[in-house]
């Protein structure tokens, strides 16, 4: 008997990652194009900028200046038939419980589906059911914007503040700065997410509260962060209003947890509902959106939720070798999982997308930042890659200098519009000149010989070298508008499950914020305990909490 007949065989379907023929036969052919630098890829092929790429609902994708090839692309492909992509994007569009280990359907792709649709959850149209949602909230944002809606004086509402954490948070603000340009000046959208009072004082301070609507966002209504918050709204609404039934003109709430909401003391008539089926990070085309709604109006929001619900039509039907998100999935799992670059820059050339990479941060790694699969064996392979970015030109002067020059390999996602939503459009094509440049600079570099050709002196050669070969894809659209935005977030959401699909974990859920939760929980009363507790955690911990306590005159 041979060493491998020996070995247990998993059951088919199961079968692990690494040990898939497809897999090896990647890890052999990065290998060989490891080799290769950028500038020989495009040497041997002048076809390249044009052919790797693929376009899709406005969206160009440009990946020429990732370090593949057509066969890389080829064994990425044969990869995920093998993982049966195919069949879990299916699973998903059927609304199959995919998030195993909370047994839940994962459907936010029903919050776009146009009226009409069908689409059976456990014997409930869950498409009619959206539509109503998004009826009562359109109802109730024409009335704030027109001034129907009035404050318990009487007066018009003029600030709206969102207060939530988490994917109750970061897609709302996120939406709510991509899209300000589109946005009712007359409204002034505010975001408090955390528990620091800091958040909600500086949220508040210059704001009347006679003409300010708090929407409390909770899936779940138990998070602490965001209860603490809405506490504090109550009290800093009724010391200025001075009655409980204020709270009822001055309050509503996004959840699926109605019985909370009520025992929280907003008026059920006041809630705006979702379901299960949809997860927190992937929730701001729900009635989490309500403040986008708000701040765009209902014909503009739909329109976003048009742009989500052409790229999931894509990514439902499309070939593979020709599915936009496929194919961005792909090229990061040939990135982090054969080249070795585990970190992913997302650089819009968009200031009105400035917290994009922080709300990608929650989707991707909240998604994918996993290391056990469906079944509860290592992946024993890596995850999620590490999300980060600023917007471009901002970030050139601050930590491009790593990502041109230092040891540590970084792919960067370029993302950019041709059209201005400034008048300032010189400006524009400056700013898209960097982009451009960028992606150049990163992919050619600049040999030593071109800088001793400029008559640099000796010494400083090394210094001015770039060594170039570092990855980058390019995202071009014609204009950032609610369509767009709703495609471009669609298109990383299905990349993120696509990831998961390949990596075959659980991208719905996250038992891994779990832990700190519960520990808080205690410190936080044997932080404030009248009596010295007796503590039981680790040394360091321990010393912590009592240095705390006598700083804060507890001890
Ligand atoms: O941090 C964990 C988390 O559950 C996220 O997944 C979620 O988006 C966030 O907390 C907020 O949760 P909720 O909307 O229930 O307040």
């Amino acid at each position: 008997m041979t060493r491998s007949e020996r070995r247990p065989r998993p059951a088919p379907g199961v079968r692990a990652l690494k040990s898939r023929p497809q897999w090896q036969a990647l890890k052999r052919h990065a290998r060989k194009l490891r080799a290769k630098h950028l500038r020989d890829l495009f040497e041997a092929d002048p076809a390249r900028g044009t052919q790797f790429a693929a376009e899709t609902v406005g969206l160009h994708l440009d990946y020429a200046k990732q370090r593949l090839d057509a066969r890389a692309i080829e064994l990425l492909l044969e990869l995920a038939q093998a993982c049966a992509l195919t069949e879990r994007i299916a699973a998903m569009f059927r609304g199959e419980r995919i998030n195993a280990t909370e047994n839940r359907a994962v459907l936010h792709v029903a919050l776009r589906m146009p009226k009409g649709k069908r689409l059976r959850v456990d014997g409930v149209d869950v498409i009619a059911e959206v539509h109503a949602v998004l009826e009562r909230m359109a109802a109730f944002c024409e009335r704030v914007r027109s001034g129907a809606w009035k404050g318990y004086r009487g007066d018009r509402i003029r600030h709206v503040v969102n207060i939530g954490i988490g994917g109750s948070d970061l897609g709302p603000v996120m939406a709510h700065e991509a899209l300000r340009a589109y946005g009712d000046r007359g409204i002034d959208c505010r975001f408090v997410s955390n528990v620091d009072g800091s958040d909600f004082a500086e949220a508040t301070r210059d704001l009347d509260p006679a003409r300010t609507l708090f929407i409390v966002c909770s899936k779940t209504f138990t998070t602490q962060e965001t209860l603490a918050n809405a506490q504090a709204a109550r009290r800093w609404c009724l010391n200025a209003l001075g009655d409980d039934r204020a709270i009822a003109r001055h309050f509503v709430a996004v959840s699926t947890n109605r019985s909370e909401v009520e025992k929280f003391g907003i008026d059920p008539t006041n809630m705006f509902g979702f379901w299960d089926w949809v997860g927190g990070r992937y929730s701001m085309d729900s009635a989490i959106g309500l403040s986008t709604m708000l701040a765009i109006g209902p014909q503009r929001f739909h329109e976003m939720l048009a742009g989500f619900h052409a790229m999931d039509e894509h990514f439902r039907k499309a070939p593979l070798a020709r599915n936009l998100p496929v194919l961005h999935a792909l090229i990061g799992i040939w990135n982090s999982n054969f080249l070795g670059i585990d970190s992913l820059a997302v650089l819009p050339y968009a200031h009105y997308l400035k917290r994009f990479p922080a709300y990608l941060q929650q989707l991707v790694m909240e998604s994918n930042g996993k290391r056990v699969t469906h079944a509860g064996k290592p992946v024993g392979v890596d995850t999620s890659p590490i999300v980060w970015g600023e917007p471009g030109t901002n970030g050139q002067h601050s930590f491009y200098q790593l990502i041109h020059q230092g040891t540590r390999a970084v792919a960067c996602d370029f993302i950019g519009f041709c059209e201005s939503t400034s008048a300032l459009t010189a400006q524009h094509d400056l700013l898209i000149a960097n982009m451009l440049a960028q992606g150049e600079a990163l992919a050619f570099g600049k040999s030593a010989a071109q800088v001793r050709a400029e008559g640099v002196p000796a010494a400083l050669v090394p210094h001015k070298v770039f060594e170039g070969n570092r990855p980058s894809s390019t995202i071009l659209a014609r204009r950032l508008d609610p369509f767009t935005l709703g495609a471009l977030v669609a298109l990383y959401e299905h990349s993120t499950f696509v990831q998961g699909a390949i990596w075959d974990i659980d991208s719905f859920d996250q038992w891994g914020v779990e832990l700190g939760k519960v520990l808080t929980r205690r410190i936080a009363d044997e932080l404030t305990a009248a009596k010295t507790p007796r503590l039981s955690h680790d040394s360091s911990t321990n010393a912590l909490i009592r240095r705390y306590r006598r700083l804060r005159g507890n001890s």
